[in-house]
């Protein structure tokens, strides 16, 4: 089975979230299971070229293309992913891709990705690599569908390749204007009258993407039910009930080599569900780093996080002080929108020696938060999978979480009654109900023996990507 992977961000190269993580290890697993992998990204000006033995090819440089009105130039660099004979393309324009971050809010975003999908499968022509399955992801690869069935059409090469489209985040929809389909090189009759690219007075490259796709995925089963309501689906539930048939849940893995407790690098001991008295090491080291003093039986409750609305940051906002006012120590780690980043700032200064806001992008910080928080903070308002959860249940920091997406289907409810449940969570999106379920997990944190058997209940159980890979392998069959 030959997968052309296309994605906007890839780990080690580029992240800014669970996008990021998942490019970098679902390909290694579907390489495992027998695939033949090649991935596509931008080689955006902040990735380290050197560093990942990235290199031009020779022979696929300076390649012209006309797009949006203008006569551009691309090249094509490569490496191998890490662990894995996975091939990885990077298309270089540094016209678009060097600017400070991945995403921008520049007028032609639009631009920058329709270069690289056309690059990509441009690319794949001069590769003369056939792929049985383009997987594209997210918004950023949303018009790959329709390009097969259009622009590229003639091409025999393609002549029987299909299209899975993942939906990471039903909130972000790439929408443009009208005149974003000229630049597209796609037939305006296919926007015009309601067409399938139009969406709300908008060309959505997301919605032109599940209208296209031979199928379409989203990260975790109960998001795939939710993203079909009106609640949820911000918007597209209409289109996504247009093709429930064709619309399927896949749990997200994580990679079990870079989240292990027993091998983490950037901790300071290593630990295992046998040797969980270790972990109190960690939890020192995690609050010597953030200048928090260490107090002998207080739990620390950690977040690391995307500031954004969706991961319902505002909800602590009303019960901060009540929080604080619990035995606790409080680590956050996250950026993002202005308001949440001002409201962490405050709560760091009122309580100052026991609450920290690193505000920032930091990989190592969020490997010793994982490792030396007790309780882990997710109560997002939506969520498609969240990987931080199941980094969490690994190092047997116990989650606390919204009954949502893919929270809901990872972490099962401590109940008093049933010696169960791997953390704990709430379905009311509210300040009080997410403050009542802190307040029940800090108490069941005095209670040693039943914490650590929530703790080893999440330690113990299997997150590798083995299993979803089969399952989008047996979605690739499905469409041959
Ligand atoms: P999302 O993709 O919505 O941001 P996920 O839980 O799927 O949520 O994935 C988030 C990923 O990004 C995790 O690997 C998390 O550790 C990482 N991450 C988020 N914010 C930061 C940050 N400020 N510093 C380091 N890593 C971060
Ligand atoms: C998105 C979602 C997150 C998911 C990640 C990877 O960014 O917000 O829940 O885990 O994609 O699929």
């Amino acid at each position: 089975m030959k997968v052309a992977f296309l994605t906007s961000e890839c780990f080690p190269y580029v992240k800014t979230g669970g996008l990021g993580d998942v490019a970098g290890a679902l390909p290694k697993a579907l390489y495992q299971s027998g695939c033949e992998v090649k991935v596509f990204l931008p080689l955006y000006g902040g990735i380290k070229v050197q560093d990942h033995g990235i290199k031009r090819i020779d022979e696929f440089s300076n390649i012209s293309v006309h797009l949006a009105g203008k006569d551009l130039n691309f090249s094509v660099f490569h490496t191998t992913l890490p662990g894995a004979e996975v091939e990885v393309y990077f298309i270089d324009c540094p016209y678009y891709y060097h600017r400070n971050l991945p995403y921008t809010n520049d007028s032609d975003e639009d631009e920058r990705f329709l270069l690289f999908q056309n690059a990509s499968l441009m690319t794949l022509q001069r590769l003369k690599w056939a792929p049985d399955v383009i997987h594209c992801n997210d918004w950023q690869t949303g018009l790959i569908p329709v390009y097969l069935k259009t622009n590229y059409a003639w091409d025999r090469l393609f002549g029987e390749s299909r299209s899975l489209l993942s939906i990471h985040n039903i909130g972000y929809q790439g929408r443009f204007p009208e005149s974003t389909v000229a630049k597209s090189g796609l037939d305006r009759n296919l926007y015009l009258n309601a067409g399938p690219l139009e969406f709300h007075s908008t060309f959505s490259f997301l919605k032109s993407g599940i209208m296209y796709a031979d199928k379409i995925s989203t990260v975790s089963p109960t998001y795939a039910r939710e993203i079909q309501t009106e609640e949820y689906g911000a918007g597209m539930d209409g289109v996504l009930r247009s093709r429930s048939n064709d619309l399927i849940g896949i749990l997200n893995g994580i990679d079990i080599d870079l989240w292990n407790p027993a091998k983490d690098k950037f901790i300071k001991s290593q630990y295992t569900a046998e040797t969980l008295e270790m972990k109190e090491e960690n939890k020192k080291n995690l609050l010597e780093r953030v200048n928090i003093e260490y107090a002998e039986n207080q739990p620390v409750l950690g977040i690391v996080s995307r500031l954004a609305g969706q991961k319902g940051i505002n909800l602590l906002q009303p019960i901060i002080n009540h929080i604080m006012s619990l035995p606790v120590r409080f680590v956050v780690l996250g950026s993002g929108e202005e308001q949440y980043e001002q409201f962490l700032s405050a709560a760091e200064s009122s309580f100052e020696g026991r609450f920290c806001a690193y505000l920032g992008y930091n990989n190592e910080l969020s490997h010793l938060i994982t490792a030396g928080a007790d309780i882990f903070l997710m109560p997002s308002r939506y969520e498609p999978c969240g990987l931080n959860q199941m980094y969490s249940l690994r190092y047997g920091t116990v989650p606390v979480v919204r009954k949502t997406g893919g929270l809901a289907d990872t972490v099962m409810d401590y109940h008093e009654y049933y010696e169960k449940g791997n953390g704990f969570s709430f379905n009311e999106y509210s300040s009080a109900a997410l403050l009542s379920t802190i307040q029940r997990a800090v108490d069941i944190y005095y209670q040693k023996d039943i914490w650590s058997g929530i703790q080893r209940r999440g330690m113990l159980e299997d997150f590798s990507w083995k299993k979803s890979a089969e399952k989008y392998l047996d979605v690739y069959k499905s469409l041959m």
